[in-house]
């Protein structure tokens, strides 16, 4: 069924595409009221009542209107100053410096193209309808465009609101939401993904206490220590069934999300630019555009939340020429060398890419002009000729003459206060006059506000990618805002420094990819440190964590499957023992944890490369057979519990269907475990690969598949699993 946004008389806007619904009426006072937003509904003529307050103490009645109060009433951007006490969407500041707004509805229109945000990047719109409602204000003379978009293939309706100032007065904007979610009074759980470097995207749920739960970001990224996403479901809700919304922003700078149960024990979450630190002045006649929320509803449980959100990340976020590519196999010289590189090492690498069958060669850090360690020389974009005599695009030619593919690490946004680039420029850095700079791994950051900052990024940038030697980018970003201000803006516009650093970086994104449309870009941010759908639609894939060793890894992925698709995730294989927690994990374990991201690879050096020779290459031919299935496939969790981890992965036909089962810690005497498998066609007939065993679809759904068995004494003919901790197994089924 197409997208549809249907209008009825009595202005009831019902937005949807035969599987899910979304509800919102305009009351007679002009209010927008939130009616629905959940599975499909046919007939939106007899709404829920709005709630009516007739108990007077304490109670507001709104602009006057008897028993209608809008603590009580579900709206779709909700204000502050009349009768709804709770977080309002809009806080402004108005020339006269009260802080009271009343819009009112004035118009709508119906678009089949999904409007553009200015400045800021947005979901495609290909099958979609989009509704932009225009509100009023007359005493400030403000408006307010509150723009919808219902897509007919994706349980999903984004959102985000502009503001125009038509007045002939400059008004302050302190806070400005992209979308409020009020739910009806029920019983919620919430999950979120939380964590901090090298343990980011756990997940956490609990039930929604009285009060406000807010997760945020003030470091000038999205952040480590929460991901710009919130889920909220009814608590019987688990991986399989149940109702769950879940949210998430596109953007990659200061956010905030916040679920608030209120005294009706209804549910507002308000999501957009953290409020905090924040402040726009507006000008007469400018307008401010917030950035995207993306909603999506599953009737089915997290599982089917998180098909919505992949199929919507692929389809409609992900750079398209990318979108349905196999991803190239690589090696990464980064925990093979450092920044111990030059010409010879990087051939030697690639002679060992080539060797053991993978596609590309990646150039990490350490390659350019003075770049020793991390003390020095970010900021000065130039091929260290001491390491590369010959520039590193030459090298690029080299290793691409191998027949191989070549990738090389920036981390632009960035300079070392020791390098040229400091030296020449030291009010290009994001700082506030007077005060010591805090550095970050020895680096500042450069402020992105400022077009000759973009400008001169750009040129070097392009100037590497112009060699058509580079064939893949990792876009680094390794330390979080400080001491917030720009050399570049006004005493009242300090606090947009944080928001123009974003658009800044987005239009220098834009500029570049827009330009090297083939090159394949890796977001990274000291692993997810920006790990957001604001990234994701400009680059391909992303580095989810530096955590690169594999049981550590476990809750990063899982947690990310959440929201991301594995065809954005990228991982590699790491040195024995772990330079990150110091675990010896064996091979199989890192290959087959590794299995499950879509971009794949290794960071050994040539040593440890040699010592596994013949098993790497059965990896590298393992990885390219199964490319496609990653990119295209479903994800599905399985299992996530204290010791065991399960995922699966169906190919796009279902000819193939890979499990991955994780036993953490071994232990003496465990049961025996069996695993539920999901999303199998019940009767076709499924061959585990390198046995003769047949099953049927519905026996692996319903009656499970056993596990070998988890012990050290492995005294009988049974299936075990490797003795000791960390043992893993990935099943491959073939539909026969
Ligand atoms: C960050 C990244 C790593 C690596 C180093 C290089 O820490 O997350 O993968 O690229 O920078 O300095």
């Amino acid at each position: 069924m197409p997208a549809f946004i249907k209008v009825s008389e009595d202005r009831i806007f019902h937005l949807g595409n035969g599987r899910i619904s979304y509800v919102l009426n305009v009351s007679a006072e002009g209010v927008v009221e939130h009616k629905h937003f959940g599975q499909a509904i046919t007939r939106v003529d007899n709404l829920p009542r709005t709630e009516k307050r007739v108990h007077r103490s304490c109670v507001l009645h709104h602009q006057d209107v008897p028993n209608y109060n809008l603590n009580d009433v579900a709206q779709e951007f909700p204000l502050f100053g009349t009768s709804d006490q709770r977080e309002p969407a809009l806080h402004i500041v108005n020339d006269d410096g009260n802080t009271t707004q009343v819009f009112r509805y004035v118009s709508h229109e119906v678009s089949e193209a999904k409007p553009a945000l200015s400045g800021l990047p947005s979901a495609r719109g290909d099958d979609s309808q989009s509704l932009i409602l225009t509100l009023h204000d007359d005493v400030v003379n403000l408006s307010l465009e509150l723009s919808y978009t219902v897509y007919a293939d994706h349980d999903v309706v984004t959102r985000s609101a502009r503001l125009i100032n038509n007045s002939d007065v400059a008004v302050s904007i302190d806070k400005i939401a992209s979308t409020c979610l009020d739910l009806p009074a029920d019983d919620y759980d919430l999950l979120h993904l939380k964590g901090t470097w090298a343990r980011e995207l756990n997940e956490d749920r609990f039930a929604l206490p009285k009060g406000r739960f807010s997760i945020d970001s003030a470091t000038g990224t999205s952040g480590n220590v929460h991901n710009p996403f919130m889920a909220i479901m009814d608590r019987s809700t688990n991986e399989h069934q149940g109702r769950v919304v879940g949210l998430a922003l596109m953007y990659s700078g200061n956010f905030a999300i916040t679920a608030e149960l209120g005294e009706f024990d209804s549910v507002r979450v308000l999501a957009g630019i953290n409020p905090f630190n924040f402040s726009w002045h507006l000008p007469a006649g400018d307008s401010f555009t917030t950035p995207e929320a993306v909603q999506v509803f599953s009737a089915e449980g997290l599982n089917g939340m998180s098909q919505v959100w992949h199929g919507f990340v692929k389809n409609h976020i992900s750079p398209p020429q990318f979108a349905n590519q196999a991803r190239p196999t690589y090696l990464n010289s980064w925990e093979a060398a450092y920044f111990d590189i030059n010409e010879d090492v990087v051939l030697e690498l690639a002679d060992r890419t080539k060797d053991l069958g993978l596609d590309m060669l990646v150039v990490d850090d350490g390659w350019f002009e003075g770049r020793d360690d991390d003390t020095t020389s970010l900021g000065d974009w130039f091929s260290d000729t001491r390491k590369f005599p010959n520039g590193i695009e030459h090298v690029g030619a080299l290793v691409k003459e191998k027949g191989l593919k070549f990738g090389l690490w920036f981390e632009p946004e960035m300079v070392n206060p020791k390098s040229q680039l400091f030296a020449a420029h030291p009010d290009w850095i994001i700082h506030v006059p007077n005060r010591v700079s805090t550095t970050g791994r020895h680096q500042q950051t450069l402020d992105l506000s400022r077009q000759d900052v973009q400008d001169y990024l750009f040129e070097r940038i392009d100037s590497f990618l112009s060699s058509g030697h580079i064939d893949y980018v990792k876009w680094d970003m390794n330390r979080n805002m400080s001491e917030i201000g720009s050399a570049g803006l006004a005493k009242d516009q300090q606090r947009e420094t944080a928001h123009r650093y974003m658009l800044g970086l987005y239009a220098l994104l834009e500029k570049i990819v827009t330009k090297h449309p083939n090159v394949l870009f890796e977001n990274c941010a000291s692993g997810g440190n920006r790990f957001d759908l604001g990234m994701l639609r400009f680059m391909s894939q992303s580095w989810v964590s530096d955590m690169s060793e594999p049981i550590g890894r476990l809750p990063i992925i899982n947690g990310a499957s959440y929201v991301y698709p594995i065809s954005v995730m990228a991982s590699y294989i790491c040195p024995v023992p772990s330079h990150l927690n110091g675990r010896q994990v064996s091979l199989k374990t890192r290959a087959e944890v590794g299995f499950f991201c879509a971009a794949r690879g290794l960071s050994l050096n040539a040593e440890d490369v040699d010592a596994d020779k013949e098993a790497l290459k059965d990896i590298a031919v393992s990885y390219k057979a199964t490319a496609d299935d990653l990119v295209n496939g479903a994800f599905y969790r399985v299992k996530n519990v204290e010791q065991e981890v399960c995922w699966q992965l169906n190919s796009q036909s279902g000819q193939h269907v890979y499990l991955g089962y994780f036993h953490i810690l071994s232990a003496a005497n465990l049961p025996s475990r069996h695993i539920r498998m999901v999303a199998l066609e019940p009767t076709a007939d499924y061959r585990l690969q390198g046995t003769d065993q047949v099953y049927s679809g519905d026996a692996l759904m319903h009656m499970g598949l056993d596990m070998p068995y988890v012990s050290a004494m492995q005294t009988t003919d049974d299936e075990f699993m490797e003795a000791g901790d960390f043992a893993s197994r990935l099943f491959v089924f073939e539909r026969v």
